[in-house]
């Protein structure tokens, strides 16, 4: 299979990287190919702007929307590693979303029926998320399943996508390294059974 993974995270020494290198290792062992995006090193630029709208509305495409767009036409399943911020997506992935997937290439819109439909064409999708909370802390609070909510059910299951996986590590930054090591084994074993 070939996988797009878009990576958000700007520390190459985050758990969230150390959790990107066992999942491609995974990968590479079950013999899938795949690309990494790594929005921080290619400074995504992740703010959809008026002139972006502009171009949609005129049926064209930013240069380097476009680019993202085919790797993710080309891809067989997509992956999304990255650290819930304020209980949901970092900023940069966020603004990827927003001017990725745009009206046109990953839902259209049916001006007659007022119906959404998704586009695109990709098998499956993994999302890997991680959060210093615990996952007692996060229930109480009420946000433990946020995110998978917002970016798997809604956004990747509005776009077409019907097979999306959610996975949650909780409590990385306080727990012990044996915890850690368990959580980097299942990133890699995601990887081999994706
Ligand atoms: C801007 C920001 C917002 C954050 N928001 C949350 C949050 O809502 N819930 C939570 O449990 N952790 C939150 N965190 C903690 C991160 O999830 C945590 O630092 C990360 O998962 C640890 O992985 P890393 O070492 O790869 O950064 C936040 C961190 C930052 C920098």
């Amino acid at each position: 299979m070939k996988v797009l993974i878009v990576y958000a995270h700007p520390n190459p020494q985050s758990f969230n990287h150390a959790i990107l290198e066992s999942f491609t290792k995974g990968l590479a062992e079950a013999g899938h190919t795949y690309e990494v995006v790594d929005l921080y090193a290619i400074k995504f630029n992740p703010c959809l702007s008026g002139e972006d709208i502009g171009m949609f509305m005129q049926g064209k495409v930013p240069d380097d929307v476009r680019d993202q767009q085919e790797k993710v036409s080309q891809a067989n399943g997509l992956v999304f590693i990255h650290p819930v911020w304020w209980i949901g997506l970092p900023a940069m992935l966020k603004g990827w979303f927003d001017r990725v997937f745009s009206m046109g290439f990953a839902y259209g819109y049916d001006e007659k029926t007022g119906d959404f439909q998704g586009l695109l064409k990709n098998q499956k999708a993994l999302i890997i998320n991680t959060a210093a909370a615990n996952e007692e802390e996060a229930k109480t609070m009420g946000w433990a399943d946020v995110p998978k909510k917002i970016e798997g059910d809604f956004m990747l299951k509005f776009t077409g996508i019907g097979n999306v996986q959610h996975v949650l590590f909780f409590n990385v930054i306080k727990t012990d390294d044996a915890t850690r090591k368990k959580y980097l084994e299942k990133a890699r074993d995601l990887g081999k059974t994706f």
